[in-house]
């Protein structure tokens, strides 16, 4: 248990840098279920599921949508009531994914940031959104953990579309793949590099990575032997509505149902668990 001097600490800096580790949101046990869940996750072969160049898997959308541990765990009330304090509202999930980051084969995100995908394609109407990103495996130096560059997120929007890079009409089509659309322009990083300094965040499974829409941040391959499985919830206010748009994006990608997540305790979670063996 932290002291509520220690949790506003926390939000305070999330809210100067843009990012926060918690370790220990998810028990050994809790990491467990979710990764003896991807095999039978990953037998759908649809768009949800992407990959890597290489042929391997690089992320699979929209896992609390088709599987119950998914779901329920990302309703935790650990993870949720961080995310209510930090956005001042209910939340639902806009978006989900799980990064497979293979060892030595798990390939590289450019440095962008997220909220303009979700603003240009999805109509979203404020940066008032978090992405939760939670290590399914232990997350090293080595294996390709997330940098961020502290404090980005108050420059507002500094990416721009880079089509020119866009090599197959799947990731046209969706914008999933390693060549992202949406990248942050040269010179503003090099000032970030430079001012703010980048980071990596390791951490162990269990830990969870609170990060701000407008972040800069990017992952390098893997060349661990080591796997780097994370999976990442993204968090909208209810407040924070998604305007019309030409072309909505499928479901997996952008939900526009925004009923509120009502949080799950440990309780509640381990009961229903032994109810539905
Ligand atoms: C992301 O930027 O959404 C994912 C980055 C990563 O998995 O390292
Ligand atoms: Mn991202």
């Amino acid at each position: 248990m932290i002291t509520q001097q220690q949790q506003q600490q926390q939000i305070d800096q999330y809210h100067d840098q843009g990012f926060l580790l918690i370790e220990d949101i998810f028990t050994k046990e809790e990491i467990h279920l979710m990764n003896k869940e991807l095999p039978s996750i990953l037998e759908d072969d649809s768009p949800r599921k992407v990959k890597e160049s290489n042929g391997e898997i690089r992320s699979y959308y929209g896992a609390h949508q088709v599987n119950d541990i998914y779901k329920r765990l990302s309703s935790k009330k650990k993870l949720i009531d961080p995310v209510m304090q930090i956005l001042e509202s209910k939340v639902y999930i806009h978006q989900t994914k799980i990064n497979f980051k293979k060892a030595l084969r798990g390939e590289w995100w450019e440095w962008h940031q997220d909220y303009p995908y979700w603003k240009i394609e999805d109509g979203m109407t404020s940066p008032r959104v978090i992405s939760v990103m939670i290590y399914l495996d232990d997350v090293t130096e080595f294996n390709g953990p997330l940098m961020v560059i502290p404090g980005s997120h108050k420059s507002g929007i500094a990416s721009f579309d880079d089509k020119q890079k866009f090599t197959s009409n799947v990731e046209k089509a969706t914008w999933t793949g390693a060549n992202l659309k949406y990248t942050i322009d040269r010179s503003i990083l090099k000032k970030g590099f430079e001012e703010d300094n980048v980071i990596s965040v390791p951490g162990k499974a269990g830990s969870a990575l609170f990060f701000h829409g407008n972040i800069f941040h990017a992952s390098n391959c893997n060349i661990s032997p080591f796997d780097r499985k994370t999976y990442i919830v993204t968090y909208n206010s209810v407040n924070n509505v998604l305007d019309r748009v030409e072309k909505e994006r499928p479901e997996y990608l952008s939900e526009r149902d925004v009923t509120p997540i009502i949080p799950l305790d440990d309780t509640t979670f381990y009961t229903q668990l032994e109810n539905s063996i």
